[in-house]
This record gives C-alpha cells, sequence and structure tokens, in this order.
C-alpha cells in the first residue's frame, strides 16, 4: 500500500488556503529570487538584450528542467515579470485536443510568456502544432475531414513559451530543439534554503530563530517548496502549543509529528528505501518493482522519491536498477 508522503503533496491535494500562500510567497524579481545564481545571470542577460533591441524583440523560448519543487514556475513568473509581459500558464495534461491550443495560441498578444508545466506530457498532435508555433509564430491548422479537409496557416503574435519539466529524456528531440535557453535547476544549498524559509517568515509575520531556522533548513530536502511547507506546519504547531515563535524546541516537535528524520526523509522515503535493502539487499533492483513494493506510479518514484535520494547518496543508479547504498543502510540503521 502506498504510504502518504507528507512533505510532498500533489498541487490536486493542496487545499486552496495552502495554494494561496504559496502564491503569496513566491518572488517576482531576480533581486528577490533568492539561489539559482548560475540561472538567473542567463536569464538576466537574455532579458536585457531583449529589452536593449526595443521593439518587436521577443525572448527566446526557455526550457527548464529538474526535480519538483525547486522553483520553475516561480521564475517562469519572475521571468514575465522582468520583461514586463503577461503570464499565460497551462500544462501538457490540461491541453488535451490540437484545438486546445489553437485556441490558447490565438489569444496571445505580441510579447505574451505561455507557461507550460509538464510539458513532456503534451500529447503528440498537441506537440505538433506547437513546433511551428515555436518556430515561425505560425499556426497549422486542418479545417474539415477527409477530401474537403484544407489546410491554413495562421500568423501569431510573437510569444515565448516557457516549459517546465522534470525529465528532458522524455522530451522528443524536435520540440527540444525548439528551445534557445535551456537550464537545469539545481538543489539549493542550505544557507539559501535559510534565507528562503526567512524571508517566508517575515512575509507571514512569524518570528524564527536563527537555531530553528537552521534546523528546519536541514530537513528542508533542499528544496524551496519542502522549506515553505515545513515552516508552516511547524508555524502552526508554535502557533497552537506555544506563544508562535518558532524556536527548536517547537520545530523539533512539529518536524518529529510529522516523522521528518535529520535528512528530511518522510516515512514514504524511508519506507521505499526499507523495501529495497529487505527485498533486495546489495543487487539492484529495476523501478517497475520498486513501484510494485510500494505501490506508487513509476514516474512518482523517479520524479518524487529518487531525484533526493541520489543527490544524498543513500540509492545509486546502475545500468541494471537502483541499489541501496551503504549510507542509505546506516540511514535506516539509524532512524
Ligand atoms: N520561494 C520559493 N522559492 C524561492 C526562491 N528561490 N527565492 C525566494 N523565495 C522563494
Amino acid at each position: 500500500m502506498a504510504i502518504e508522503r507528507l512533505v510532498e503533496p500533489t498541487s490536486a491535494r493542496e487545499d486552496a488556503e495552502e495554494e494561496r500562500i504559496e502564491k503569496s510567497l513566491r518572488p517576482l524579481t531576480f533581486d528577490e529570487y533568492i539561489g539559482q545564481t548560475h540561472l538567473k545571470s542567463n536569464l538576466k542577460l537574455a532579458i536585457d538584450a531583449v529589452k536593449k533591441r526595443g521593439k518587436g524583440g521577443v525572448l527566446d523560448h526557455v526550457l527548464l528542467f529538474g526535480p519538483p519543487g525547486l522553483g520553475k514556475t516561480t521564475m517562469a513568473g519572475v521571468i514575465a515579470h522582468e520583461l514586463g509581459a503577461s503570464l499565460r500558464v497551462t500544462s501538457g495534461p490540461a491541453i488535451e485536443r490540437a484545438g486546445d491550443l489553437a485556441s490558447i495560441l490565438t489569444n496571445l498578444k505580441d510579447g505574451d510568456v505561455l507557461f507550460i508545466d509538464e510539458i513532456h506530457r503534451l500529447k503528440r498532435a498537441v506537440e505538433e502544432i506547437l513546433y511551428s508555433a515555436m518556430e515561425d509564430y505560425k499556426l497549422d491548422i486542418v479545417i474539415g475531414k477527409g477530401p474537403a479537409a484544407r489546410s491554413m496557416r495562421l500568423d501569431l503574435p510573437k510569444f515565448t513559451v516557457i516549459g517546465a519539466t522534470t525529465r528532458t529524456g522524455s522530451l522528443a528531440g524536435p520540440l527540444r530543439d525548439r528551445f534557445g535557453i535551456i537550464h537545469r535547476l539545481e538543489y539549493y544549498k542550505e544557507p539559501e534554503i535559510e534565507q528562503i524559509i526567512s524571508r517566508t517568515s517575515k512575509i507571514l509575520g512569524t518570528e524564527i530563530r536563527p537555531e530553528a531556522l537552521e534546523l528546519l533548513a536541514s530537513r528542508s530536502r533542499l528544496t524551496p517548496r519542502i522549506a515553505n511547507r515545513l515552516f508552516r506546519r511547524v508555524r502552526d504547531y508554535a502557533d497552537v502549543n506555544g506563544d508562535g515563535i518558532v524556536d527548536t524546541v517547537v520545530a523539533e516537535k512539529a518536524l518529529d509529528l510529522m516523522e521528518i528524520d535529520y535528512l528530511g526523509l518522510d516515512p514514504a522515503d524511508r519506507n521505499m528505501l526499507r523495501l529495497m535493502w529487505e527485498n533486495y539487499g546489495d543487487r539492484p533492483v529495476g523501478l517497475s518493482t520498486i513501484a510494485a513494493l510500494t505501490g506508487d506510479e513509476t514516474t512518482t518514484i523517479e520524479d518524487f522519491y529518487e531525484p533526493y535520494l541520489l543527490q544524498m547518496g543513500l540509492i545509486t543508479r546502475t545500468p541494471k536498477g537502483r541499489m541501496i547504498t551503504e549510507k542509505g543502510k546506516k540511514h535506516l540503521q539509524k532512524s
């Protein structure tokens, strides 16, 4: 049976209030956006160049990839804001038919930014419409069916696609080739996560002591979305059981309640590690077998569990499958 993830609920499971807070925490400018310095410098340069060229210029299409929660959507918002452009947000699975995309594209205005989350999940027929739209700002549509069908080419406004994906591997080559700017978002450094939590605490008006800040940052899997989520739960705990100030005692207790360990792993992560160890020991195990053991989708394992466990050296990937490392085993023995 799948164990519910405590720190990485899907956005469908997030309630409206959580989502509202999450949005209010999003930085709007490069200066407010903490971390990802290399990505920011590259984007700043590209945006400055567009602005300097002036009229009619448009930013190249941007592809952002990397594990969930590192700020791809947030960065899309920053790019649009810095360009002074309007942002339209959609996602691969939300665009069901070619006609849906055609309608989005024909409603864009010059200079608009179209953010497509989970772009690797676009359907083939939809993706093909996107090719000429991105390349020549033309919309190729077929009107009618059978012998009477006619194809038409419509002009589109000049726009920028920002695509986000957790996996570039699953992106079709021709689609990837249409992005002029391709960047990977990296895991954050712990001091950067501290800065993000500190910023969040100020926006939400909750005081957090420096030692508690360090503690929370060390449990946040180097991921801002998780840091902010943990902070909100710890803040709830402080409000209910204390004087509203987040100190180490409050933080420890709230983290214990959520069963988040000192590496930031939750029960679902530890369950996966334990299943790998108990059933396979030092032998590699295939992704679909792990998925069958935990009761998750293979994509959930690849997108949510694996990246951080790999980053922390708790598992490795071999051509024959995934394997728990000595560090992974030690971690389980300690927890
Ligand atoms: N909130 C979430 N991600 C952030 C980031 N990278 N910088 C500032 N605030 C954030």
